[in-house]
């Protein structure tokens, strides 16, 4: 059996080479030991991600940035000791004897402590970080549960060597901000529960929007994305309208609001769109909700997942 909540089996499965999908409080991620260069080799394979698109070095102890990192700029520093274990990724320069494959070739590399304990103990115990992008298939929404990891990747995990270390839901629901430390001033790459304000506050400074051509691969125009169309509006009149004029058409329309609780918009949201897209939807129209504070990432989310599809 494939799915287990037992921590020596997702150990011992990464010491022989495998994946083992992980917990975290964000989204699960799809693991493997950075010390295992075919290893991580098939995260990529299994994801279907392109291999240019740098994965996450996951770590359990402050020690472990250090391992990774040339060097700690002060504004990683900062955001480490606020913030971790937690939903914030640094982006710091790579260390020389790092797996450039981790970092997907470039001279930095993402690096986050994440908040669950069962990753936690799985990390230390096999003595390495793991590499682990979010555990879907390239593109397609986040999975918030193991059932979601297995309905994704099932198909591509191997029963004989890789596994799913099923730790419940995900706290957040959304994927780990994620700060630019290797410029100046840092920049935010992708929208997270920690916010804007809590990381000016942490670094004691303004920090800037990002800038350059698609630096993080959920910055790409669409991600996240269900198979039934997405339309983003901003109240509950225009949601209505939206949904009339989809069923004047014969489309089968869907609405998902949370807007009045965004702690739980950002818990439910992806799970919304897979429960959506399973019970046969053409359109989901979702109200967005301000994006200030965690509205900010939610709001992202949406309109990636409304964005324009490759063809
Ligand atoms: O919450 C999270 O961050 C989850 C959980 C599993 O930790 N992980 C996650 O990983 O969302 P992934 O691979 O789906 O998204 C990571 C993003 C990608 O958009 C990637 O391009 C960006 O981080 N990224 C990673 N390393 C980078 C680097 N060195 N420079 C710029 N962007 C980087
Ligand atoms: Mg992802």
């Amino acid at each position: 059996m494939i799915a287990t909540t037992d921590v020596d089996i997702a150990v011992s499965a990464l010491t022989g080479g495998g994946v083992v999908a992980v917990p975290t409080e964000t989204v699960y991620g799809l693991a493997a030991d950075i010390t295992q260069p075919a290893a991580v080799e098939r995260i990529f394979a299994i994801k279907g991600r392109p291999a240019d698109h740098p994965l996450i070095v996951h770590i359990a102890d402050f020690d472990g940035l250090a391992a990774c990192a040339a060097e700690v700029p002060a504004a990683a520093a900062r955001l480490a000791s606020a913030f971790w274990p937690g939903p914030l990724t640094v982006i710091v320069p790579r260390r020389g004897d790092l797996d450039p494959t981790v970092a997907g070739g470039r001279d930095t590399v993402g690096v986050r402590m994440p908040a669950h304990p069962l990753t936690t103990a799985v990390i230390d115990r096999l003595g390495a970080p793991v590499a682990a992008p979010s555990a879907n298939r390239f593109g397609a929404v986040s999975p918030t549960t193991a059932q979601h990891v297995l309905a994704d990747l099932g198909p591509f995990l191997d029963p004989q060597r890789d596994a799913v270390l099923d730790g419940g839901p995900c706290r957040v629901g959304l994927e780990s901000t994620i700060v630019d430390c290797t410029v100046d001033p840092p920049q935010i790459l992708r929208a997270g529960a920690i916010t804007g304000d809590q990381i000016d506050a942490a670094i004691e400074r303004a920090h800037a929007p990002s800038s350059g051509p698609a630096r993080a691969s959920g910055m790409l125009p669409s991600h996240y994305a269900p198979r039934a169309r997405v339309i983003v509006v901003d109240d509950r009149d225009a949601a209505n309208s939206a949904v009339a004029a989809a069923t004047t058409a014969g489309r089968r329309a869907a609405i998902i609001d949370h807007t009045d609780d965004l702690v739980e918009y950002a818990h439910e949201l992806y799970a919304d769109l897979r429960r959506l897209d399973a019970q046969g939807y053409d359109e989901i129209v979702a109200l967005v909700p301000p994006a200030h504070g965690l509205g900010a990432a939610i709001a992202d989310r949406l309109y990636k997942a409304a964005g324009p599809r490759p063809s």
